[in-house]
């Protein structure tokens, strides 16, 4: 049986419990100087302070020295689209010219270009390329990611997408929770033709995924240009027939309602949120939303940071997420994610290691399981070139890991 003890704990920070935080619990952090983690199997046994209990060398514990530094839950990404063909650095030019996202989409580049890259990619391309992103991810503090399909949009190209994320469930040290993004755009073969793809999603799309068990969730991209309100309603109410939860890419640009559908549907999170309306905060709030902030994506977008503490204010629970995608975010740091939501959504160090870990796994249904260092979870957790929280949120730009444990095991 694999043991591990983590001794030397200078501070360890994390949230308890097995459910999102919101309100002023989200800022609840446990801070505990002094600390150990004993784990087994993978699982944490027992989180303690001053003298841990066995420190023989021998006793068949591998003993990991924490050095004095800051301990936190391992980070979960909750909002990647992981897998894709190529990049797209070629639109920088045209974004600096001043062309917005939604031109650049219009105008055939895109999720359509990204499109083209991965139905020209093989498997086997993929997974070798997705498989780097994760490995990068991991090197940042990320243990659990969420990874969504999107840029195949056809039945099979979408299948190829999600089987790439389950042929890396398993081989590598990061766990991943698949979604289906079928409605990200509509493909050139439906460009006319849109009730058409509605359908093929809806008939064909949704039960072939859910048959095969290759997703947990659905999301869709509501946002002008895109999928209407109504196409959003109908393609994740098919989703939900079909027992696959609700995401929604909900009022990014456009303030279209996606909050208030995520509510009323009470879908487990609404994505980007920048122009969100009061209505919209009120549903989330009213249907258990979790409120999921790409800053990244603010960043590189040059757009409006999503408004955090009314979220907070509202009691719905805050996670954040990187939003990786070679378009409008082509950064997997989630550290500098969290800089940025102290800094620009104005979140307190405490609200973002919740929003990173406990409300993170939430996001994607583990939080039973992962998102806080607590007897019973699983035992994986970073050890930080820190003392303590202030410092990661603070300290942008470098890569603040010293060692993450993924599962009981130093990766
Ligand atoms: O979450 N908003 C829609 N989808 C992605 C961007 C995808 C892309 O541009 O390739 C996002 O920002
Ligand atoms: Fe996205």
């Amino acid at each position: 049986m694999a043991k591990l003890l983590i001794t030397n704990i200078g501070l360890l920070a994390t949230p308890a419990g097995r459910e999102a935080k919101a309100g002023a619990a989200q800022g609840d952090i446990l801070k505990l100087e002094n600390a150990w983690i004993l784990a087994e199997d993978g699982v944490i046994l027992e989180v303690g302070t001053g003298e841990p209990p066995m420190t023989e060398p021998g006793n068949g514990f591998e003993i990991l020295d924490a050095g004095g530094r800051l301990v936190t839950p391992g980070l979960v990404d909750a909002h990647t689209h992981l897998v894709f063909g190529g990049f797209r650095q070629h639109e920088l030019a045209d974004k600096l010219r001043g062309k917005t996202y939604l031109e650049i989409l219009a105008a055939g580049g895109g999720i359509l270009s990204t499109l083209k890259a991965t139905r020209a990619a093989s498997e086997a391309q993929l997974t070798a390329k997705a498989l780097a992103a994760l490995r990068e991810m991991l090197s940042f503090g990320v243990t659990l990611c969420e990874a969504k399909s999107g840029y195949g949009l056809s039945l099979e190209e979408e299948l190829k997408q999600l089987r790439v994320v389950r042929n890396l469930q398993g081989t590598q040290p990061a766990e991943l929770v698949s979604t289906f993004l079928g409605a990200h755009a509509f493909p050139p073969e439906y460009k006319e033709d849109h009730e058409g793809y509605v359908r093929l999603i809806c008939e064909e799309m949704i039960p072939a995924v859910a048959a095969a068990g290759l997703a947990e969730y659905c999301d869709v991209f509501c946002e002008t240009g895109v999928f209407t309100m109504e196409e959003s309603r109908r393609i994740l109410e098919c989703g939900l027939a079909h027992g696959l939860k609700a995401k929604i890419h909900a009022d990014e640009i456009d303030a279209l309602g996606g909050a208030q559908l995520a509510g009323e549907l009470g879908a487990v999170s609404a994505e980007h949120l920048i122009a969100v309306t009061e209505k919209g905060i009120e549903s989330m709030a009213k249907g258990g939303t979790i409120a999921c902030l790409l800053p990244a994506t603010s960043f590189y977008l040059g757009a409006d940071y999503a408004p955090a503490r009314k979220f907070i204010e509202a009691g719905v629970p805050v996670a954040l997420a990187t939003d990786y995608n070679p378009g409008s975010c082509p950064s997997l740091n989630l550290q500098l994610v969290m800089n940025l939501a102290c800094l620009k959504d104005r979140m307190t160090p405490e609200e973002v290691l919740t929003a990173v870990t406990l409300n993170g796994a939430a996001a994607v249904g583990r939080a039973a399981t992962h998102g806080s260092l607590e007897a019973g979870k699983r035992a994986d957790l970073v050890i930080w070139n820190a003392a303590d929280l202030d410092f990661i949120c603070y300290r942008f730009g470098s890569n603040l890991v010293r060692t993450v444990v993924k599962g009981g095991v130093p990766v």
